[in-house]
């Protein structure tokens, strides 16, 4: 009899995102199984446990990461793939708050609108992440100073920003990386200087005013996650794909929450069926995420 693939699915949350495991089930695992309240600690122990059960070599065991903690969730993936007994194995994928995926989603086409509207890449553009203390746009903040933009963390509290922009340069990227914080506040200051606006606030909060629009005169994407009305940017529609943002002096371009949501959902289940059929364990994370995220939006 064929194995069936099991996905444990673990969290630091009182409960498992219902979105994960529908996911994970449409993309063709067979049970999921959740643990919820999971420390740092308790991994392994769940880890062996898993792997131990199954005969070696067979890879139909996954471990999903959820919780709301982006840098707890990859501490706990590392410690899966260091759990490991070989030959005994399994895979892992960490999406905690859909955040790894729906960053990717969103820098896949905010990547793609400025390639094809601007004949422009990543590198050199100053980009600012609003709500960039949230695990989604950290996240983002992190794959655009990966990819060489300039990127401003902005939130209500400079110096969390500040700190929170030191902590993705000395765990996440190089040193060369341009990275910093600074308030919301400070954004008026800056806006000449802005080539791209990635909007990530917590839902049903505006972050970009109208009036700001009209004089960001260097502005060329703006892109919000918020499904929530109203948008992150005013005027942004959440359906709206690399159209023309009405109030925009400077021509920009907007992406909305949905438009970024269908990357999403496609990069989470491609990344769910990467695991289920590979032949070799897998650790999945959010670079994974923007690789199967710009594969999709570049065969649209
Ligand atoms: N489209 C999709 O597929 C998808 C998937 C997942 C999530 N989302 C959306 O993505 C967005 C980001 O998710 P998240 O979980 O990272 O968000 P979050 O943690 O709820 O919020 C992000 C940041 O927004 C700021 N914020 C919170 N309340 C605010 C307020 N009243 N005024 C101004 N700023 C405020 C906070 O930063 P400071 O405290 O530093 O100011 C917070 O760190 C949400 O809108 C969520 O609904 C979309």
């Amino acid at each position: 009899m064929s194995k069936p693939l099991i996905m444990h699915m673990i969290t630091t949350a009182k409960n498992l995102s219902p979105f994960d495991v529908n996911m994970a089930y449409d993309a063709g695992w067979d049970k999921c199984v959740p643990y919820t309240d999971i420390e740092t600690d308790e991994v392994e122990g769940l880890v062996q446990d898993a792997i131990f059960s199954r005969p070696p070599g067979i890879n139909k065991t996954g471990i999903f990461v959820g919780g709301r903690d982006p840098h707890k969730a990859i501490e706990m993936l590392n410690i899966c793939k260091k759990s490991l007994v070989p030959p005994f194995t399994l895979s892992g994928f960490a999406d905690p708050s859909g955040a790894f995926t729906t960053a990717a989603g969103m820098i896949a086409k905010v990547e793609d609108a400025l390639k094809t509207k601007f004949d422009k890449k990543f590198q050199g553009q100053k980009v600012v992440v609003f709500g960039g203390t949230g695990p989604v746009g950290c996240i983002a903040g992190i794959l655009a100073a990966s990819a060489g933009a300039e990127v401003i963390i902005m939130g209500r509290k400079k110096e969390k920003c500040e700190e929170l922009a030191k902590f993705c340069k000395d765990n996440y990227l190089d040193p060369s990386a341009l990275i910093s914080g600074a308030s919301n506040d400070e954004f008026d200051s800056q806006i000449k200087e802005i080539d791209v606006v990635l909007a990530s606030g917590a839902a049903g909060i505006q972050l970009v005013s109208e009036e700001q629009l009209k004089i960001a005169t260097n502005l060329k994407v703006a892109a919000d996650v918020n499904a929530v009305p109203p948008s992150g940017v005013a005027g942004l529609d959440a359906m709206q794909d690399c159209k023309e943002l009405s109030s925009s002096v400077s021509g920009a371009v907007g992406i909305g929450a949905l438009a970024i949501g269908q990357v999403k959902y496609q990069a989470q289940s491609k990344l769910l069926k990467k695991m289920a059929s590979a032949e070799k364990p897998v650790f999945l994370d959010f670079h994974d995420a923007l690789e199967l995220a710009r594969e999709y939006v570049s065969s649209k």
